[in-house]
C-alpha cells in the first residue's frame, strides 16, 4: 500500500498533524494514525428513516471487519431520507444528500468508505456521492423486511396499500378493516419487501458491481447480512491497497449489466433516473435510449409484487439475484468488474434457482419482454417511460380523450366528482409534477382512478404525468415525461378533450393536435400558477438548477467527478 490519502492529515510532526491526530485519540490504539487505513462508514440510519434504523447494528459488523483487516473504522452519519415521511417528496433531497455526503467524504481524512443504505433514495444518493469523490467504496444494502400477513394473506409494502385503498374507494373493503391491516404490513426491520425502488436499487447496486456478490436482497433481520457486513468491512481495507475505485467498477459495461438486471427483476422505473444520475457523476455516457435498447427485450424472471406474486424474502430463499443473473448470463457484459476485482459473471454457474415459481427459468419467463420502454412523441420530445409488464394488455395501444389536471390538488378536488366527464377510455393527464414544478418529482403518476369507474369494475386506465410513481405501483402509466410542463414541455399545452394516443410497441406517446396549432397554444394558466416558486434555501437552489428526468434529475453543477483531492489546510 503506497502513501495513504489520510496521511496528508496525520503524517509528520508539525502543528497541523498534531491537531488532526490529537482530537481523534479517544481511546483508539496509539498506532491508529501511523499509516493505518481510515475507513468511513457512511451511515443513513435514522429513526425518521425507519427502513434504515437497523443500520447502526450493521455498522458494528462493518467495524469489526475493518479492525480485523488492520484499518480504523469511522462512523459518519450522513443525510438520511425516509420515503414515507418526507414532504413534498424524498426525491427533492436525493441530490442534497448526495452533495452533502460527497463533501464530507472529500473533506475528511479517510481512505475508503462503506456505504450503508436501504430506503429508496438512500442507496442512489450514496452511490452518486461515492462516484463524485471516487474514493474506494462498497455498498452494504440494509435488506428488505420479512413478509407480514393479514388474515393469512401476505402483504406487500406499498403495493397492497394501493390495492386496499382502492378497495375502500370501490366499497369492497371497510375502512376499519383497512386500518386494521396497518399493523401487519411492516413485520420487521428492513425496507419495503416488494420490488419497489429500495429492493430494485439494492439489486441494481450489486449488478453494477458495488456490492459483495450475493449480499443484496438478504433480509434485514437475517444473520447473513451481518456476516456480509463483516466481510465488506475487510474488503473496504483491501480496496485501498488494490486502488479499486468507483470509476474502476462503474463503467459503461457495468451500467449495461445493471439495466439487464433491472429488467430481469422487473424493477422500479425510478431506477432509470437514479442510474442516469450516477452515470452523470462519472461522465459515463448513458442515455435513455440505452435503457430501452439494452433492457426492454429482456424477460422478467422474478415473480414479485407489483408485477407478480411473491416478496423479497421469497426471492432470497429462491436463490436471489445471482440465480436471476445466471439465467440472463448471455445478455450480460462479461468485462464488467465488481468491488472484488472479479467479473460480475464469475461464479454464476454455481448459482441455482431453488424455487422456479419465484425465479422463473429463462424458458418460462413471467413476461417475455419486460424491461422499461422509452416512449417519444410530441407529448414527450425528451422521452417518457412506461413499464409494459405493469401495464394492462388491452391498453398497450390506446387512443382516448384527455382529462387534464393542472396540479395534484386539482386532481384530488375533481377526480371523484360524479359529473366529471370521464370514461374507461379517457386518458388521465397530470402536469406540474416534474422535478421543477412540484418541486422534486413526486410519486403521483399512478393516479387513483375515478370512484365511479372503480365501481363499474374498471381497474386500469392510461395515465400520463411528468412525475414518478412508486416502484410498488402498477398500471398503464406513462411517466417521467420530459421536458416537464414547468420546464416548457408540451404537456403544459394539452387540453381536456384532445385525443392522446399511446402505442407502446411503436414507442410513441402523442397528442393528436397539429404541430402548428400546438405551437400557437399558450401553457395553461392554471398549470403555470401551480408551479413551485420557492424563494430561498435548498428548494430554491434545486428549482434553479435541477435537470430533467431524461438525464437523471441531478443538479447541473453536480455533473462530472471532482475526485478526492485534499485542498487547503484548516489552520
Ligand atoms: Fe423505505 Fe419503502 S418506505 S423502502
Ligand atoms: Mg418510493
Amino acid at each position: 500500500m503506497g502513501e495513504l490519502r489520510s496521511s496528508q492529515w496525520y503524517g509528520g510532526g508539525d502543528r497541523n498533524a498534531y491537531i488532526h491526530r490529537a482530537w481523534m485519540r479517544r481511546g483508539v490504539p496509539d498506532d491508529a494514525f501511523d499509516g493505518r487505513p481510515q475507513v468511513a462508514i457512511a451511515n443513513t440510519a435514522s429513526d425518521l428513516t425507519p427502513c434504515n434504523s437497523h443500520l447502526t447494528e450493521v455498522a458494528r459488523s462493518v467495524r469489526d471487519g475493518v479492525f480485523e483487516a488492520g484499518g480504523l473504522p469511522l462512523e459518519l452519519p450522513v443525510v438520511s431520507l425516509g420515503e414515507t415521511q418526507l414532504r413534498p417528496t424524498a426525491m427533492l433531497w436525493r441530490n442534497m444528500a448526495a452533495m452533502a455526503t460527497e463533501e464530507m467524504l472529500r473533506a475528511n481524512p479517510i481512505d475508503s468508505v462503506v456505504l450503508l443504505g436501504g430506503c429508496d433514495k438512500t442507496i442512489p444518493a450514496l452511490l452518486m456521492a461515492a462516484a463524485s469523490v471516487d474514493l474506494p467504496a462498497v455498498v452494504v444494502p440494509g435488506g428488505p423486511m420479512l413478509t407480514g400477513t393479514f388474515r393469512g394473506v401476505p402483504l406487500g409494502c406499498g403495493t397492497d396499500v394501493w390495492r386496499l385503498s382502492e378497495e375502500v374507494r370501490a366499497g369492497t373493503l371497510s375502512r376499519e378493516e383497512f386500518v386494521r391491516s396497518e399493523s401487519a404490513m411492516i413485520r420487521s426491520r428492513g425496507h419495503c419487501n416488494t420490488m419497489g425502488t429500495a429492493s430494485t436499487m439494492a439489486l441494481v447496486a450489486e449488478a453494477l458491481g458495488m456490492v459483495v456478490p450475493g449480499l443484496a436482497g438478504t433480509p434485514a433481520p437475517d444473520s447473513r447480512l451481518l456476516t456480509g457486513a463483516h466481510d465488506t468491512g475487510r474488503l473496504a481495507v483491501e480496496l485501498i491497497g488494490a486502488g479499486r475505485r468507483p470509476s474502476t467498477v462503474l463503467t459503461k459495461a457495468s451500467f449495461h449489466n445493471a439495466i439487464v438486471a433491472l429488467a430481469a427483476i422487473g424493477g422500479s422505473t425510478n431506477a432509470v433516473v437514479h442510474l442516469l444520475a450516477i452515470a452523470g457523476r462519472l461522465g459515463v455516457d448513458l442515455t435513455l435510449d440505452d435503457v430501452d435498447r439494452i433492457g426492454s427485450r429482456v424477460p422478467v424472471l422474478v415473480d414479485l409484487l407489483p408485477a407478480g406474486r411473491f416478496l423479497m424474502d421469497d426471492l432470497h430463499r429462491a436463490g436471489g439475484l445471482r440465480a436471476v443473473l445466471r439465467e440472463v448470463r448471455d445478455l450480460l457484459d462479461p468485462t464488467a468488474l465488481t468491488v472484488t476485482g472479479k467479473p460480475l459473471v464469475e461464479g454464476l454457474d454455481d448459482a441455482e434457482i431453488w424455487d422456479p415459481e419465484v425465479i422463473r427459468p429463462r424458458s418460462a419467463p413471467l413476461v417475455a419482454e419486460g424491461g422499461i420502454a422509452v416512449l417519444r412523441g410530441n407529448l414527450a420530445p425528451g422521452g417518457a417511460l412506461v413499464k409494459p409488464a405493469a401495464a394492462s394488455p388491452h391498453l398497450l395501444r390506446h387512443r382516448g380523450p384527455a382529462v387534464v389536471f393542472d396540479s395534484i390538488e386539482d386532481f384530488h378536488a375533481r377526480i371523484d366528482d360524479p359529473d366529471l366527464d370521464v370514461t374507461a377510455d379517457s386518458v388521465l393527464v397530470l402536469r406540474g409534477c416534474g422535478p421543477r414544478g412540484y418541486p422534486g418529482m413526486p410519486e403521483v403518476s399512478n393516479m387513483p382512478l375515478p370512484k365511479k369507474l372503480l365501481a363499474q369494475g374498471v381497474r386500469d386506465m392510461v395515465r400520463v404525468c411528468d412525475g414518478r410513481m412508486s416502484g410498488t405501483a402498477y398500471g398503464t402509466v406513462v411517466l417521467h415525461v420530459a421536458p416537464e410542463a414547468a420546464a416548457g414541455g408540451p404537456l403544459a399545452l394539452v387540453r381536456t378533450g384532445d385525443v392522446v394516443s399511446l402505442d407502446i410497441e411503436a414507442r410513441r406517446i402523442d397528442v393528436e393536435v397539429p404541430d402548428d396549432e400546438l405551437a400557437r397554444r399558450e401553457p395553461a394558466a392554471a398549470a403555470v400558477a401551480a408551479y413551485a416558486r420557492p424563494a430561498r434555501g435548498w428548494q430554491r437552489l434545486y428549482v434553479d438548477h435541477v435537470l430533467q428526468a431524461d438525464t437523471g434529475a441531478d443538479l447541473d453543477f453536480l455533473l462530472g467527478s471532482s475526485g478526492s483531492d485534499v485542498s487547503r489546510e484548516s489552520h
